[in-house]
């Protein structure tokens, strides 16, 4: 039986392979002020490489996102015969190889950590006339495909998993696929990217209809790369045998890593800090209206377009944070955020409760049973449920300080860190090595600002009890 990562006993300190893992030992207190600039979007990062590579004509990306997933996307695709120069400092050359001009990788393409690359990837290959496989690493080969490889296959896809429905997904080549039209059960903007991926190459309209509204940089991608997409209300369809034509991609800077600091500042004492130039597209906004929500005090400024989506600078002061009830329809606008926000919630006064969350337990870790073993660790008093958390926050008092494990998420990593700054005790993080994945440079960026954070590989083995 694999072990359950949501009550697995973390090994302290070293990874699977015995490796010394990085860790961050945090002073607590302090605060954030000043101006940083958190890098690009990823999952716009990754469509960037994805529509790129499949336009006709090259492609000239700037702000891409240079962390390891969206660096997955960049390799596999290269891996497929597509010329990509860059990274540097953001800038990315994709030449693109045309709708029918991916050529077969020569072994499987490795995506390490990245869902998005997985699913959206698993999606677009279903199309290909060549054998494909997508690996993962051990926490992206414990989440959850049949959300995707099930319409697929209705689509006539002909797709492998694993018995328990995980990676390796191995993708054979078939004849043709056909447009569906398909009710996702979840709210899942992979899900309906990775289906609007393949119906490029299927025959007829593929139809999605959401359950929620979820981010839709791919359907804006996909306009700005002239290939439109019709959305009925609820209901988003693509023709196939679409063309896409190459489109100067800016990508904005990442509302999801920006959201560790609008936390932070938000919680610190004397905090004041802007964050140029974040996106705000609507379909991720709900960390800000969350916050806002709780009493958090957020201007949102200078509203502009930075290619097909919008972002705005954001300043953000210490408040006085009250607990509330999540509005459900805020879940999918916040799904990656929810790390930071409880953070927020441990912080306010009253309790927060959030309910109809149950897809963070199948992010890069069981997102609800992870968060609360580390609050309570903080001394926290936080109660998990089937489908969200309930978190007593401490009001005007503080956290205790403590030691937690991130179970090598990078959000999670990222959210403790930051809460050491309404700690009395230094904040250990145990194995923050995949902070990599999202947000290179946190600790450094962080550090800048004003959070006294140390960044070590021998942390986490010292401190382990
Ligand atoms: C993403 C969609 C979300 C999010 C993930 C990135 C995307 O996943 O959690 O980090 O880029 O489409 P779901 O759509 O599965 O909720």
């Amino acid at each position: 039986m694999s072990p359950d990562p949501a009550t697995e006993k973390p090994s302290p300190g070293v990874t699977d392979a015995g490796m010394p893992v990085r860790g961050y030992r945090v002073a607590p207190g302090g605060t954030l002020v000043g101006e940083v600039g958190v890098p690009g979007d990823k999952s716009i990062s990754h469509r960037a490489i994805m529509l790129g590579a499949l336009a006709d004509g090259a492609t000239e990306v700037t702000g891409f996102l240079e962390g390891a997933d969206s660096l997955a996307t960049l390799a596999a695709f290269r891996n497929m015969g597509v010329q990509i120069v860059g990274p540097e400092a953001g800038r990315v050359h994709i030449q693109g190889v045309g709708r029918d001009g991916l050529t077969a990788p020569n072994g499987p393409l490795d995506v390490g950590n990245a869902g998005t690359a997985m699913r959206l990837l698993c999606g677009l290959l279903a199309g290909q006339p060549f054998e494909s496989t997508l690996v993962g690493d051990a926490s992206l080969s414990r989440r959850p495909m049949r959300r995707v490889t099930d319409p697929l296959a209705q689509m006539g896809a002909a797709i492998d998993t694993t018995p328990a429905g995980t990676a390796p997904l191995r993708i054979h080549p078939v004849d043709r696929l056909h447009g569906i039209d398909y009710a996702m059960p979840v709210a899942s903007a992979q899900v309906k990217s990775c289906l609007l991926l393949a119906g490029l190459y299927a025959d007829g309209e593929t139809c999605v209809t959401e359950p929620a509204v979820t981010r839709d940089h791919t359907e804006r991608m996909l306009a700005t790369f002239s290939c439109p997409v019709q959305r009925d209300g609820a209901r988003v369809c693509l023709r196939g045998g679409s063309r896409l034509t190459a489109a100067p991609v800016a990508v904005p800077a990442d509302i999801s890593s920006a959201a560790f600091f609008l936390v932070g500042a938000s919680i610190a004492a004397g905090a004041d800090l802007i964050l140029p130039a974040v996106g705000v597209n609507p379909t991720r906004i709900g960390v800000l209206n969350i916050l806002r929500a709780m009493g958090a005090d957020i201007e949102i400024a200078n509203r502009r377009d930075c290619g097909a989506e919008p972002v705005a600078d954001l300043r953000v002061r210490s408040a006085r944070l009250s607990g509330i009830e999540i509005p459900r329809d805020q879940v999918p606008l916040a799904i990656d955020e929810f790390p930071a926000l409880f953070i927020a919630a441990a912080c306010a006064e009253g309790e927060t409760l959030l309910t109809g969350a149950e897809e963070l337990r199948v992010k890069e870790s069981d997102r609800i049973a992870v968060m609360a073993a580390g609050l309570v660790a903080l001394g926290v008093d936080a109660e998990v449920l089937p489908d969200g958390i309930r978190i007593r926050g401490v009001g005007n008092g503080r956290l205790t300080g403590g030691t937690v494990h991130s179970h090598g998420d990078h959000r999670i990593a990222m959210a403790f860190a930051i809460a050491a700054l309404r700690a009395a005790e230094p904040v250990v993080v145990q194995d923050s090595a995949n902070v990599d994945t999202s947000f290179p440079g946190f600790a450094a960026l962080a550090a800048g600002a004003g959070l006294d954070i140390e960044e070590t590989a021998a942390v986490a083995a010292e401190t382990a009890q």
